[in-house]
């Protein structure tokens, strides 16, 4: 009852749908900031949330788990090099939607993958996130030193061609991002419980996001990747998260079952 009173506060002061979440981590962050805070009960930030502009971005700090790595589960990265390359190959224009990219080491990943296969001249990656301050840090890709050992492992499992070294270089504020990789790449703020559809996508990858929203937002979103997806175009989950029971069974076909891979039908 108060979580749906927060909720419904959250919604109609600053028009944020945390509504349809997976409910029962979302009620552990909330009671988890509730006594960060030293709130007795969860209503009493209700007055706080309303008239505190600031409470939103604890909020959506406390909603967004920005969790990720360079060549995630790298059987996903091998499984785009050898089963979606080759069609991406046939395009002379390719448009990619990165959905829930966090702070932005999937993006650069994928990023590098077609520079290596030659594609990264002919590609635009939209990069998207409800969070700015994971947008800001995506945009300014830079990682500490000590993740580069478990990033350049992955990109070795996940079938890199060179040295995850030659696409980055080494100065006082960690390891940034060489400036060639950002060019085409383009972040932006997208809600995907309610901003609209991005037009024409050979490839969709939103991994690790869907997991945190219940049934009716996941068809939703996912309803929002089909109509985003040119035919033929493909979809990437994460590895928690599938096609199998939504209403998108029959419109899409499965790539790799494992790597969560799935192409839209030619109707
Ligand atoms: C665990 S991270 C996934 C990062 C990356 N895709 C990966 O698999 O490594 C989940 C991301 O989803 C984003 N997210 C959560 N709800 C969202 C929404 N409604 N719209 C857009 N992004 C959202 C979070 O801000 C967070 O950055």
């Amino acid at each position: 009852m108060e979580v749906n009173l927060l909720l419904d506060a959250i919604h109609q002061r600053y028009g944020y749908d945390f509504r349809n979440y997976a409910r029962a981590s979302m009620e552990r962050r909330i009671r988890q900031l509730c006594s960060r805070i030293g709130c007795q009960h969860l209503s009493e930030m209700i007055p706080q949330l309303l008239h505190d502009d600031s409470f939103l971005e604890k909020m959506i700090r406390e909603f967004s788990i920005t969790v990720t790595d360079m060549y995630r589960d790298p059987f996903v990265y091998r499984c785009l090099r050898q089963q979606v390359v080759p069609r991406l190959k046939t395009y002379p224009f390719i448009k990619i939607w990165l959905a829930g990219c966090a702070t932005g080491e999937e993006v650069y990943s994928l990023a590098i993958l077609l520079h290596e296969e030659g594609l990264y001249e002919r590609s635009i990656i939209y990069a998207t996130d409800f969070n700015d301050i994971a947008l800001e840090q995506a945009k300014e890709g830079i990682y500490q030193l000590d993740r580069m050992k478990t990033f350049s492992d992955n990109y070795k499992q996940a079938g890199g061609r060179a040295s995850l070294s030659d696409y980055y270089q080494l100065s006082g504020k960690g390891c940034v991002i060489k400036a060639d990789l950002k060019k085409n790449i383009t972040f932006a703020n997208h809600n995907l419980v309610t901003d609209s559809v991005f037009g024409e996508m050979q490839l969709i990858a939103c991994r690790n996001v869907l997991i945190y929203f219940d049934k009716t937002l996941q068809a939703r979103v996912l309803q929002l990747f089909r109509d985003s997806l040119a035919f033929d175009g493909f979809l990437c989950l994460g590895s928690k998260e599938s096609l199998r029971f939504s209403l998108l069974e029959n419109d899409m076909k499965v790539v790799d079952a494992k790597a969560k891979v799935y192409q839209k039908k030619v109707p």
